[in-house]
């Protein structure tokens, strides 16, 4: 009998080492990154080719002209270095150098059309994501565009989504998300966003008031969620500035972060609670089961505190400069 305790050791210390494993294991096996190097590699293009400029490029191509026009349009087309003159983005910008594809021209079914060999230029389409978020990272650098600082920390980045998937730059001559079709794009991934704001009481987003860049950053952040703003609070008091305090009676310190009372799309429950009253307040409080613990309710039945909203006398819940009749900060203002 005296091994049993040796045993169980060895049984609780090999438990410990086998879950802390798979954990390391899942860490590991999760996403394999490559090198940036390797990646740099990836989008420099064939070696033996040159670039030849968009003229060159598409002199003798009609099958082009409509994209070659919307791009002409788009900001892309419209950057000209001041000094030369000459475009600073052109389309071997992100195809690669095109001479080869120009060498020699396919016939193509219809007489009197052809085809460049586009299989020499970059395989836009079929490169590892981290690779073709450098093709546009190479020029928008976190210093040249402020707003992709975050890209390697934020959500989409680590999920290997690249910038191709939202930014559909040959669609029309606009190359940001248009603000009209985002919900749309967003929603294509993100089915259960989508089903949130269907519930009864939700943020405004179905009725075009608002949108997700309002509160996410699609390139990232340093909050959690991609949210926008330096805590969850000041994300939302951004509009709701009325609930930024300080307040000479905070709500302890749980309105720092909204989320504890609020869904944030949508919510079964009115006002976006997570949970109806009173039973939201009932996950931190007791409640009034004591006529000791709420004197002023000695005269009332204090059993009625759980039966209506807890916010019908605690009304200004969010904070309070004004204090209770008896001089406490219970966010009954009068
Ligand atoms: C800022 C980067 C960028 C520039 C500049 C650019 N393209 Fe593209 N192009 C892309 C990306 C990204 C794709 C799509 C890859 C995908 O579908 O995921 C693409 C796809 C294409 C395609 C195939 C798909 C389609 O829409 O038919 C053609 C053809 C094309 N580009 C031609 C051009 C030409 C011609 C120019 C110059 C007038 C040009 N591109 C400039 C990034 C660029
Ligand atoms: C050769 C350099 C270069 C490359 C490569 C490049 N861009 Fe750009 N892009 C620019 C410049 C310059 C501007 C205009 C100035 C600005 O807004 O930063 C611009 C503007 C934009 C804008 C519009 C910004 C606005 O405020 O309207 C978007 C969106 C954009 N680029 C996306 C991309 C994406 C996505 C890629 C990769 C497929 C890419 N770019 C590749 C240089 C480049
Ligand atoms: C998940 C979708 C998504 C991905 C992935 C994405 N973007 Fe965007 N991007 C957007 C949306 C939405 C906007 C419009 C923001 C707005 O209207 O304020 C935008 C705006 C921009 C702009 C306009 C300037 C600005 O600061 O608002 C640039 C430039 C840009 N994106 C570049 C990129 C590049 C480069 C990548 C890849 C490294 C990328 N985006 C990846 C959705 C995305
Ligand atoms: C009013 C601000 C706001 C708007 C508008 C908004 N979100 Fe959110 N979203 C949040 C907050 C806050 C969280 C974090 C919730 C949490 O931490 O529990 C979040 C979480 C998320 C998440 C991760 C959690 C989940 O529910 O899956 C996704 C994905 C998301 N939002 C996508 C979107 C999309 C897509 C849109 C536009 C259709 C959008 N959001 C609009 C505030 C907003
Ligand atoms: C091509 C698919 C795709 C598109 C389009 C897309 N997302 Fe995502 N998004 C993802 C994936 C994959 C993740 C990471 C896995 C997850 O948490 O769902 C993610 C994560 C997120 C998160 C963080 C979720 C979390 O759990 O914290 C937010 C917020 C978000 N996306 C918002 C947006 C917004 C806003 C748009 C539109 C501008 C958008 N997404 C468009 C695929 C997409
Ligand atoms: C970009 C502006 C904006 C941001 C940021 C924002 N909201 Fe809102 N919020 C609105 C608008 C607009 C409404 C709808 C007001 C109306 O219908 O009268 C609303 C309504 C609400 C409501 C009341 C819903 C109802 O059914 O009456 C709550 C609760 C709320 N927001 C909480 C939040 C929280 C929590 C956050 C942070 C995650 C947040 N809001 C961020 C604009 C915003
Ligand atoms: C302790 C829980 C709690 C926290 C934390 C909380 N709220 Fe509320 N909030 C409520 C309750 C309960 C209501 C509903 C009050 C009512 O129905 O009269 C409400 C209502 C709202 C409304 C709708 C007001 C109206 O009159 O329509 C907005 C907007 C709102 N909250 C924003 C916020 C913001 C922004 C934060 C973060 C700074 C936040 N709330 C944090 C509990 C909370
Ligand atoms: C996430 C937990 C949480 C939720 C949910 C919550 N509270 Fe609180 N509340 C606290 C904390 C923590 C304090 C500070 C307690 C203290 O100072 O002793 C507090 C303080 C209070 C006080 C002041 C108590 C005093 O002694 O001065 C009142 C009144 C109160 N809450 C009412 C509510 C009501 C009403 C709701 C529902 C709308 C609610 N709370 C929801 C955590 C919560
Ligand atoms: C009928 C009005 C009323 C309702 C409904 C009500 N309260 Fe109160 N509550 C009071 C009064 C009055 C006080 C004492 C204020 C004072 O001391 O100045 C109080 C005090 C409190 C306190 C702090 C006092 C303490 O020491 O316990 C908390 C916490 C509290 N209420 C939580 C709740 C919760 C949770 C609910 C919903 C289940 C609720 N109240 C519903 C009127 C109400």
């Amino acid at each position: 009998m005296k091994f049993q305790p040796i045993l169980l050791l060895v049984i609780i210390v090999t438990g410990v080492g086998i879950s802390a494993c798979s954990d390391l294991d899942l860490l590991r096996k999760d996403r394999q990154i490559l090198p940036v190097k390797d990646y740099e590699r990836m989008i420099v293009g064939r070696r033996d080719a040159d670039y030849v400029g968009t003229e060159a490029c598409l002199k003798k191509c009609h099958a082009h002209d409509n994209l070659n026009h919307l791009f002409n349009a788009s900001i892309h087309g419209e950057q000209v270095a001041a000094e030369t003159g000459l475009p600073l983005v052109n389309c071997e910008s992100c195809h690669g150098p095109g001479s080869l594809a120009i060498e020699e021209l396919l016939p193509l079914d219809t007489p009197g059309e052809y085809r460049c060999k586009h299989e020499t230029l970059l395989p836009l389409e079929q490169l590892p994501a981290q690779a073709q978020s450098l093709v546009c990272l190479k020029c928008h650098s976190a210093a040249a565009t402020t707003n992709l600082t975050r890209w390697h920390f934020g959500e989409h980045s680590a999920a290997g989504i690249s910038c191709f998937e939202c930014h559909n730059l040959h669609q029309t001559s606009a190359q940001k998300v248009s603000r009209k079709d985002q919900d749309a794009l967003c929603f294509q991934c993100h089915p259960d966003v989508k089903a949130a704001f269907a519930a009864r009481s939700h943020h405004p987003v179905p009725e075009k008031k608002l949108i997700c860049v309002d509160c996410h950053n699609p390139h990232g952040s340093s909050l959690r969620s991609d949210l926008i703003g330096l805590t969850v609070k000041e994300t939302c008091t951004r509009c709701h500035m009325e609930y930024q305090g300080p307040f000479l009676y905070q709500h302890a310190d749980v309105t720092e972060d909204c989320i504890n009372c609020h869904n944030s799309h949508g919510s079964p429950n009115q006002r976006l609670l997570r949970v109806g009253e009173p039973f939201l307040c009932l996950q931190c409080h007791s409640g009034h089961s004591s006529v000791v613990s709420a004197p002023a309710l000695a005269d009332q039945n204090y059993k009625t505190a759980y039966y209506q909203r807890c916010t019908d006398c605690h009304s200004s819940i969010h904070g309070s400069d004004l204090p209770s009749s008896k001089g406490r900060g219970t966010f009954i203002s009068r």
